[in-house]
């Protein structure tokens, strides 16, 4: 739709996470005019759900090298190692930044140094946390604190924030230059309604689209946004296919739905141990790491256990750590398990899979660029290259600091050169170029992901799930050109259409991608296929908008 109001800066960045307020932070500081547009509120994002921590060779004897092989293995085949020597030989540094902005890890007392935990694919303690198991909600919490000190120091200048704001497209110049975004702002009072920012760079740092599936360890706002807005846009997106499950979900029953409560890998590298109903250690054997293999490998294992043994899950024995050990380093997923009435003190705690992080997305360069001139992506929106074909646990959050701090540079250089400003935006059409889905189409979504491309997927499952989302798109589009009838344009309705795109997409390569390789698992294609497969897809739509 047409915006009704329009406003400038100098870089609009999308999204709240760490991936975003590392950019603004850095972009404001060095006088640029930023303005932050995100979703819901602040800390709405899943930064703050992060449990374990943030990966980076900081202890003694480790290297960024020895991180590199662990991050190349997890990644099967498929990481970008210029990308993976970026994160790893940076990341050192990005943490030490991320605490002189204010995150406080967890030390230790005698010698004040940073405590480290292992996690699966990881062959050492490699891990910085903070208050035991809430290492995102401390890094977000030190970033918007450090958000709102800008905002406050430059009023009226650096760094802006517009909570409650969905970006719905990008806005080029009559030279494919990114030139800014339309945005529908719900209920801000100042400035409400389909709006536009123009500006010269903008930053896509959205997060992750684990909504696309029932039950998944992400928030309610992960619903893809920054993909689709990047598809509309023309833009290249890559490794869609690879969704990673995370092998230790709370498991709440088998209807469970939306946001599930995680149970750390970090409980693991700390020794708890993965049974069945028998009490039998099933990894051991598995893998040299047993149960501390990498996160695709844990995963297949549980999902083979409970196809093997008919149950709906498996149990995570850590009772051998005592209270005083469940209070202090796992905190949080103590009290959840604990408001689901299980003490893990006493119990075994029942894990499954759950749908946790998109590891391809948009695709960038090492500067976070994508293809479109202008646009960045940083976070698990982006596709740099590090996480391949499965992420390495607490890779994550490092990336969003280091490619953060790489965007900045990036975005600070481009504004220095005036010849590299936009033109004036194109105008957007009065009417939108598609209809908007129903809020309860987003339920269809999931349903219709979770029965076909979910942990395990075959030709059949994935052609069925195919079927069913086109005939969801279709209904929609049909109704639309025979009435001109369209769904309220609201939150709810933009994240059904987003959703819906997203999973189109993310069936149409995993069908293509015969084989199984990272955590794309191929029932009726068990193998992984170097001589055809080691290879991205490249996923590129008719630039358009809603
Ligand atoms: C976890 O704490 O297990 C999640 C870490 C991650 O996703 O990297």
């Amino acid at each position: 739709p047409a915006p009704g109001w329009a406003i400038s800066a100098d870089v609009v960045v999308v999204g709240s996470g760490v991936a975003g307020l590392t950019v603004a932070l850095r972009c404001a500081a060095a006088g640029a005019k930023v303005i932050v547009v995100t979703k819901a509120q602040l800390d709405d994002g899943s930064t703050r759900w992060a449990q374990g921590g943030i990966a980076a060779a900081l202890g003694d004897g480790d290297t960024p090298e020895q991180h590199l092989d662990d991050t190349l293995v997890a990644g099967a085949g498929l990481c970008d190692e210029d990308a993976v020597r970026t994160l790893v030989s940076e990341g050192p540094d990005a943490v030490r930044r991320l605490i002189g902005t204010g995150a406080r890890f967890d030390t230790d007392p005698a010698s004040g140094e940073i405590l480290l935990t292992r996690e699966g694919g990881h062959h050492r303690r490699r891990i910085a946390h903070a208050g035991g198991d809430a290492t995102g909600a401390e890094v977000s919490r030190a970033l918007i604190d450090a958000v709102r000190a800008a905002g406050v120091a430059q009023a009226g200048g650096g760094l802006e924030l517009i909570e409650n704001a969905l970006v719905l497209d990008l806005l080029d110049d009559a030279e494919g230059r990114t030139a800014g975004v339309t945005l529908h702002v719900m209920g801000q009072g100042r400035r409400d309604g389909v709006g536009a920012v123009h500006c010269r760079a903008v930053v896509l740092a959205t997060g992750g689209m684990g909504q696309v599936f029932s039950a998944t360890t992400n928030p309610a706002v992960s619903t893809g946004d920054g993909v689709a807005l990047a598809l509309r846009a023309g833009a290249e997106v890559s490794d869609i296919e690879f969704v990673q499950f995370h092998p230790t979900v709370l498991w709440l029953g088998p209807d469970a739905e939306g946001q599930q409560p995680l149970v750390s890998e970090a409980v693991r590298g700390e020794g708890a141990y993965l049974v069945d109903a028998e009490g039998v250690r099933f990894m051991v054997g598995q893998h040299e790491l047993a149960e501390l293999a990498p996160r695709d490998i844990v995963a297949k294992g549980i999902t083979r256990r409970m196809q093997e043994t008919g149950a709906a899950h498996m149990y995570l024995d850590g009772r051998h750590f005592g209270a005083a050990m469940w209070a202090e380093r796992f905190p949080t997923i103590l009290a959840a398990c604990r408001a689901h009435g299980i003490d893990p003190v006493t119990g075994l705690i029942p894990v499954a899979p759950a749908a946790h992080y998109a590891s391809g997305g948009v695709r960038t360069d090492l500067s976070g660029r994508t293809t479109v001139p202008g646009l960045y992506a940083c976070g698990e929106v982006a596709c740099t290259g590090v996480h391949g074909a499965n992420r390495l646990a607490s890779n994550s959050l490092l990336e969003g600091l280091v490619f953060a701090e790489r965007i900045a540079a990036d975005v600070l250089e481009v504004l220095a050169d005036p010849s590299a400003a936009p033109g004036e935006p194109v105008a957007v059409p009065e009417s939108g170029g598609a209809p908007l889905l129903a809020s309860e189409a987003r339920y269809e979504v999931q349903r219709i992901m979770t029965a076909g491309a979910g942990v395990l997927r075959s030709a059949e499952s994935l052609t069925a799930a195919a079927g069913a989302l086109e005939r969801l798109h279709t209904a929609a589009v049909e109704a639309y050109d025979r009435e001109g009838k369209t769904a309220e344009p609201c939150v709810e309705t933009w994240e059904s259409t987003n959703l819906s795109l997203v999973a189109r997409v993310l069936v149409a390569a995993a069908r293509r991608r015969e084989e199984t390789r990272g955590c794309h698992w191929r029932e009726d294609r068990p193998d992984r296929d170097d001589r055809d497969w080691r290879r991205h897809l490249v996923v590129r739509l008719t630039p358009h908008r809603t």
